[in-house]
């Protein structure tokens, strides 16, 4: 066990040399193999080339293959298929091609777009200033700042107009740094990675503290990630936000001391293959990832990561930063305006990453910045007549209106790196807690704050409030680390229920029993996602709330006006951070709406609840799996059986709908509990937990530093909860709860032995069969039996097999005026008013438009 944590150790810390693509000339391959077959032998097979491992994944590759319309790799693989059930082959035999796991023809694609929101400006190109005159400096504040300055010897020129470092306006309205400043703590020996459109390491403003050797330009293929079109500038900017140095240019950063690196990928178009080997760029040295990008926030978009870029975040937080876990930080969308809502983004609803929203400098909603249940914290951004004044490209430029949700997540990238210089040791799961436990809640409309059983306020509209640098890094000096990760995944739930309209919404529901969560080895929550399956003719009309068992509401879908997809969610992941420190033991509930009376209509056919947190004990806890590993078993069958690949195509599928994974579904397990699907009248107005009282002060450092010891209390509180819905069959053996949990413990250590003996024993002899811990995912070789193409993109995996062309080096503003929007999306596509229904259910994004046509020619 040791030798293979060693061994993986190992192995993750070989740096592979990046080969250079060139995709004008070749195609490009990316295979998953399993342990039998070489990726040389491969190659040779095929006659392909192999160009290397992708990035960090072990067992992934890249091969390439002189350029043709067709996939040969897919072709070759059906071909054997195809002998095998003609018995032009012996079956048994292994085949070389047995052991391709997953492969994926790679295309370049332009799909990720910048979230800056620059205030108005007008025909002079001058900043609008809404400030309205009583926004006058506060004398002593000014003396505080220039005295600050003087402390700590910033004689940097803008650095009185970094409102969001020291504020003499509106106080108390930044990050609250100077103190951690004055501490010395300044983010030495931290790294953050700007992930962009390059970083102007030539800026005296910036070259001093940027870190050479964590940076790549995969748009241009060259170590240096140097801006080199005409808008590259925003990276710059955002790297300015955290590492501008302390000189006399410009201003400063949240952690000037710290190190910057850039990767550049969003000057042109770009491979799934490579955004994950970008993701973990020089993970081991690069700490923090600051991504101000992602789908774009058109209020239709349904975008997740593919399958390789989710392999690669997953990695990162398993193998980066030694073992502790590399820190994704996501800008949350500036798709506000349009009803966008972040989990309708693969990115910013992962686990993995923080999402961070903005704020303006009253401490205001600014209107770009969008809510959802997956959002953890807020911080300042341009509003109320200003922006982030940091770096721009050049030699010494400054920029004033660095705006919208890309300036909010580098500053907590700062602000993380100044946490990471006194504790290196933290893990990605402990940055999080941190972050819960110490941001301080807004009192701006929408006051939807939720008084949690974590003693916390949680918001959709600001997530747990805003960061405060002080509290926050005060916290992780004594702060006791989380102890592993753990996860209990529901059974499938079948609804398969028409969704009434109006404001009645459909009730599905399921209980969590304490014995469940013992077995899963699951001590308290932090994330939970719902996966979920909806018919419908308009997926804008649709909206969904989590609601937990001690009655914390999770607002986990939201209607979206213009969203007129035409065929639901389709095993999209939706999540809530709103439930942290919770039990989960009882009953959760699940309410879908349709509140627009109209002629769209739909149906729910299934969902799956998944409870993610920190282990009971640590020394059981195993790592998460990369995710679809069970799925491996089912391809082995599929190309093995062909008697079990018939099964699945002639078994009717439960789902009818257009996007689906039949033999997924099929095998899950119907869970009788999936107990009263009822229709309750106005759900909302059972929110008693719903707080409309003014905002309380944050928690105090006391509860902060007791965080271990509010478990039971937190548990006590479900209790009562719990029993009404579970006449508990387990005895409490009058002891303590902590013999209890250690006797469940020995208990689920003997149940979950028997349950692999017969997991086992299921899989073997019906390998065919999808696990209840499937992911959809990996059903790609299947899928291309069937379906070309058609399949995946609604349910955010459609990413994959995209294979959309887009003029290279086109960039998009997707944040112009809403009109604009519109223009650039539909630019170009004459066929798209014909082709309007195929569109929308082969492509979750407006972006892909122009691929799908080719998508569906390319694969055969
Ligand atoms: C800001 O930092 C100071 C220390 O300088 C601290 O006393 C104060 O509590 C912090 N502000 C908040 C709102 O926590
Ligand atoms: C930075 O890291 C090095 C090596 O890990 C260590 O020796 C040094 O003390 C650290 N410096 C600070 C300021 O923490
Ligand atoms: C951290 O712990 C030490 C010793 O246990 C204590 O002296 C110190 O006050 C604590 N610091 C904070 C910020 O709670």
């Amino acid at each position: 066990m040791r030798t293979a944590v060693l061994l993986q150790l190992l192995a993750a810390t070989a740096s592979w040399a990046l080969s250079k693509r060139d995709y004008d000339s070749y195609d490009y391959y990316a295979v998953h193999l399993d342990q039998r077959a070489s990726p040389e032998d491969l190659a040779t097979h095929l006659g392909f080339q192999l160009d290397g491992q992708i990035g960090e994944l072990q067992h992934h590759y890249l091969l390439k293959a002189p350029k043709t319309d067709d996939d040969l790799l897919h072709g070759a693989i059906q071909d054997l298929k195809s002998k095998r059930r003609k018995r032009q082959l012996g079956t048994g035999g292994y085949h070389i091609l047995d052991g391709v796991l997953l492969n994926q023809k790679q295309e370049r694609r332009k799909k990720l777009f910048k979230r800056e929101e620059a205030l108005e400006r007008d025909l002079e190109g001058t900043v609008w200033s809404h400030r309205a005159d009583s926004d006058m400096p506060v004398d002593s504040k000014v003396q505080e700042g220039l005295d600050l300055a003087k402390a700590l010897g910033i004689k940097d020129p803008i650095f009185q107009d970094q409102w969001h470092l020291f504020n003499h306006v509106e106080t108390g309205h930044d990050l609250n740094v100077s103190a951690v400043w004055a501490q010395g703590i300044t983010g030495k020996n931290s790294t953050v990675c700007i992930v962009d459109d390059g970083l102007d390491m030539d800026s005296d403003d910036l070259k001093d503290n940027y870190f050479a050797a964590g940076s790549y330009d995969f748009n241009d293929q060259v170590d240096d990630p140097k801006p080199r079109l005409s808008d590259d500038r925003h990276g710059t900017r955002c790297a300015g936000e955290v590492a501008a140095v302390r000189n006399d240019v410009c201003g400063v950063g949240v952690a000037y001391d710290s190190k910057v690196a850039g990767v550049r990928i969003l000057s042109a178009l770009i491979s799934d293959a490579d955004e994950a080997t970008a993701m973990n760029y020089a993970y081991q040295e690069n700490q923090i990832y600051s991504c101000s990008w992602g789908p774009p926030d058109d209020g239709r978009s349904m975008e997740a990561p593919g399958i390789l870029i989710k392999r690669a975040m997953v990695t990162g937080v398993q193998k980066g930063r030694q073992g502790r876990g590399s820190i994704y930080v996501f800008a949350i969308g500036n798709g506000a305006a349009n009803d966008d809502n972040c989990n309708f983004d693969g990115y910013t609803n992962s686990i993995y990453s923080v999402s961070v929203g903005g704020i303006d400098r009253k401490g205001l909603h600014p209107y770009y910045s969008e809510k959802c249940s997956a959002q953890l914290v807020v911080t300042y951004s341009s509003g109320s007549g200003d922006a982030i004044h940091t770096t721009d490209v050049g030699k010494d430029s400054c920029y004033s209106n660095h705006g919208g949700t890309s300036a909010a997540g580098p500053l907590v990238a700062g602000v993380y790196a100044l946490m990471l210089e006194v504790r290196p040791d933290l893990t990605w799961r402990d940055i999080q807690w941190l972050t819960v436990l110490t941001a301080i809640p807004l009192d701006d409309e929408p006051s939807d704050w939720q008084d949690t059983p974590l003693g916390v306020k949680f918001s959709h509209q600001f997530g747990y409030g805003k960061i405060d640098a002080w509290r926050i890094v005060e916290a992780a000096k004594n702060w006791t680390n989380v102890k592993p990760q753990a996860w209990y995944y529901s059974p499938w739930l079948h609804v398969r229920k028409e969704i009434p309209q109006g404001d009645t919404g459909l009730t599905a529901s399921f209980e969590v029993t304490e014995a469940m969560l013992n077995k899963a080895n699951l001590g308290r929550l932090e994330h939970v996602t719902v996966t979920m399956n909806v018919e419908h003719t308009r997926r804008g009309d649709l909206s969904v709330e989590l609601r937990s068992p001690t009655g914390i509401i999770s607002h986990i879908a939201t209607n979206r006006r213009n969203d007129e997809f035409n065929g639901g969610y389709v095993d999209w992941n939706f999540m809530s951070v709103a439930h942290w420190g919770e039990s989960g033991i009882g009953r959760w509930t699940i309410v879908v709406k349709d509140t627009n009376v109209n002629e769209h209509s739909g149906k729910f056919t299934d969902w799956r609840l998944r409870l993610w947190g920190e282990s009971m004990d640590p020394a059981i806890q195993k790592l998460l799996p990369l995710p679809d590993d069970h799925d491996d078993d089912d391809h082995d069958a599929e190309t093995t059986s062909a008697a079990v690949g018939t099964t699945s195509v002639d078994v009717p599928t439960q789902t009818g709908s257009p996007a689906g994974n039949p033999s997924d579904h099929i095998t899950r397990p119907v869970n009788n509990k999936v107990s009263s699907t009822t229709v309750l009248s106005s759900p909302t107005s059972t929110s008693t937990t719903t707080a409309a009282t003014p905002v309380e002060p944050a928690p105090t450092d006391d509860n902060i530093d007791d965080h271990e010891e509010e478990k039971p209390a937190a548990s006590a509180t479900a209790a009562p909860g719990h029993s009404n819905f579970l006449p508990s069959p387990f005895p409490t053996f009058g002891v303590s709860k902590h013999t209890q949990i250690w006797i469940y413990g020995a208990l689920a250590l003997i149940a979950t032995f028997c349950t692999s003996l017969t997991v086992w024993y299921i899989l073997t002899r019906r390998r065919r069969q999808k696990n209840a811990r499937d992911e959809y995912e990996f059903e790609m070789l299947d899928e291309e039996d069937d379906d070309e193409g058609g399949r995946g993109a609604a349910n955010g995996s459609g990413m994959n097999g995209a294979k959309g062309k887009r003029r290279a080096g086109e960039l998009y503003d997707a944040f112009a005026e809403g009109s604009e929007d519109e223009d650039v999306f539909s630019l170009g596509d004459e066929d798209e008013e014909d082709d309007r229904y195929r569109d929308e259910e082969r492509r979750s994004a407006e972006g892909e438009a122009r691929g799908s046509e080719e998508r569906g020619r390319g694969r055969t």
